[in-house]
């Protein structure tokens, strides 16, 4: 049973959690040659033959893109996207009350970060848990000075076989995966498989589109939600309806325990709630930030608009976020659970249609005009001229 938290009474305590510092991130400087060498462990690969074509990142549109799979993940891993991620991860610290995370761990000894990007959760974990191997995995690597010794990051794709072997972490953490992976139910019987008995893990995505309370009629906010929603599903790798579907995707992967928190995260400072305010303050400067990142790759490559059209629509969403009239929020799911001590194998996983854009809310289905199976980049940008008239 879910419960909703986010009214304005609904929140936990923020106080200390928003008295923490901010993290400071531990992407360092984005230059390649402030990266060592001696930090970079891939798996599965030897590290000579590897590392350097890692380092060799590619570059779109003014940003930086991995090119370990390239291509395989939409956004950059630049430092302005890195910044983004540190602000995001600040967020979810206000909003658990300061913690890591909503599990309650005793003695955790094997860690894993799925997707860890800038390392800020693996090595924050690594340091409140010394005794722990606490391991961050992801397609770019971890450009940190520091990391306690306990940490240790690898390049690698989570959709492809785990070096690791069955029944290893005790504690597996993957936050923010909307739009990396393409097969979800496979996804998570993975993790399942690499649990061990009595293991914990945690998932925390976002409900895709944002919502506001009194979004404007033609609203370019809800254009670019849409948009980039139609872009990751053609891409392979959907934003929508990932939470939605974890709790029975979890529950089928076998999992046990099962519990799930919606949080409603504002996206500005509109909330009198000086706590919610806090967190949508953090939240607001993440999306700024984050938000170019979000968008470039995908609309471009996907969807094919041109680089013009998509800064235009770009500074149009910004110009609502900055409206203080308006007031943006979105659904954040946090999902606990744990492997039985007793071991069943997971079902088999069954493929299926995707089943995201029919969980959209019907406002949001019906403001729809295109088919979420075209490419046409045309009958998008007449689609776009209809539903959005851009306003100075
Ligand atoms: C939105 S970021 C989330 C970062 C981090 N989990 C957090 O919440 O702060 C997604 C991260 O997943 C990584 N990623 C995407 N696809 C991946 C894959 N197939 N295997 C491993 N990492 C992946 C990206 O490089 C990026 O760093």
């Amino acid at each position: 049973m879910a419960d909703l938290e986010g009214s304005e009474s609904g929140y936990e305590s923020f106080i200390e959690a928003a008295s923490a510092p901010i993290s400071s991130g531990c992407h360092g400087k984005a230059a390649m040659e402030d990266i060592n060498m001696d930090d970079i462990s891939m798996s599965g690969f030897s590290k000579e033959s590897v590392a350097q074509s890692i380092l060799d990142y590619e570059y779109e549109n003014g940003r930086r893109y991995h090119s370990y799979r390239s291509g395989a993940y939409f956004a950059p891993n630049d430092e302005k996207q890195y910044h983004a991620i540190d602000l995001f991860h600040h967020v979810h610290r206000l909003v658990n009350g300061g913690e890591l995370c909503r599990t309650r761990l005793e003695n955790p000894r094997k860690i894993l970060d799925i997707g860890t990007g800038t390392g800020v959760w693996a090595i924050e974990m690594a340091d409140l848990f010394p005794e722990a191997e606490v391991v961050g995995i992801d397609l770019s690597p971890v450009n940190t000075d520091w990391k306690p010794s306990n940490c240790t990051f690898e390049i690698d794709d989570v959709e492809s076989e785990w070096v690791r072997p069955e029944n290893y972490y005790d504690f597996i953490y993957s936050r923010c995966m909307f739009g990396c992976i393409s097969d979800w139910p496979a996804y998570i019987n993975r993790i399942y498989t690499h649990c061990e008995p009595g293991g914990k893990v945690e998932f925390t995505e976002v409900v895709m589109p944002y919502r506001a309370d009194n979004q404007p009629p033609n609203s370019a906010m809800a254009y670019w939600c849409k948009n980039g929603s139609i872009a990751s599903e053609m891409f392979g790798k959907p934003f929508s309806g990932v939470a939605e579907n974890l709790e029975m995707w979890v529950r089928n992967a076998g999992f046990v325990n099962v519990k799930v928190r919606k949080v409603k995260i504002p996206v500005g400072t509109w909330p009198k709630d000086p706590k919610q305010k806090l967190i949508g303050h953090f939240q607001l400067l993440g999306t700024f930030e984050g938000m170019e990142g979000f968008t470039l790759a995908l609309w471009s490559r996907v969807l094919g608009y041109p680089i013009e059209h998509i800064q235009e629509v770009l500074k149009a969403v910004e110009r609502e976020l900055k409206d203080p009239s308006i007031h943006w929020w979105y659904l954040m799911y946090y999902v606990t659970a744990e492997k039985p001590k007793v071991v069943r194998s997971p079902r088999p996983h069954q493929p299926e249609e995707p089943q995201w854009w029919n969980s959209h809310p019907k406002g949001y289905q019906d403001a729809d005009a295109v088919s979420m199976k075209t490419t046409d980049s045309e009958l998008l940008q007449r689609q776009f001229e209809q539903s959005f008239r851009m306003t100075d």
